[in-house]
């Protein structure tokens, strides 16, 4: 239902710095990145499946959970290290919420912004996942 990557970090004594590239340790060709920053605990957001989108979830600072559903099951990942990467795609729906304090949420995309792309109905993502 999805994959974790691991990316290294160069860390000295300034810091940790991670560094993504399209195709080498992530594992699509880059259209888009949005990020998602004031985020509240009782304010979960997603609740959507794409028809046909690849992405990666970083949560770069703090934590969060994501909630995936295949139609079949649903699995829980919490994401609390800058250095991982969720990778989703296929027809998945996935909800996110328990942020912590200052949760900061990067995702890379392999397609633009479409609205037309999204399922937003729970049991129209149930009919589709199914046949
Ligand atoms: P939405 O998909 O509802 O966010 P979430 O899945 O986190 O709950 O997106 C919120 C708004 O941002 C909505 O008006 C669409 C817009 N948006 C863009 O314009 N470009 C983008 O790349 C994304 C992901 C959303």
């Amino acid at each position: 239902m999805y994959s974790l990557l691991n990316f290294r970090g160069h860390t000295d004594g300034r810091g940790v710095l991670f560094s993504l590239e399209e195709e080498k340790n992530i594992p699509f060709q880059i259209k888009r990145v949005y990020y998602l920053t004031d985020l509240q605990p009782n304010h979960p957001r997603g609740f959507h499946a794409h028809k046909n989108l690849e992405q990666v979830a970083i949560c770069v600072s703090g934590s969060c959970v994501f909630t995936l559903d295949n139609g079949l099951s649903r699995i829980s990942v919490e994401l609390n290290s800058p250095g991982q990467g969720l990778h989703i795609k296929g027809l998945i729906w996935r909800e996110m919420k328990d942020f912590s304090n200052g949760c900061v949420i990067m995702v890379l995309a392999n397609e633009y912004y479409d609205e037309s792309d999204y399922i937003r109905d729970y049991s129209e993502f149930k009919r589709l996942s199914a046949g």
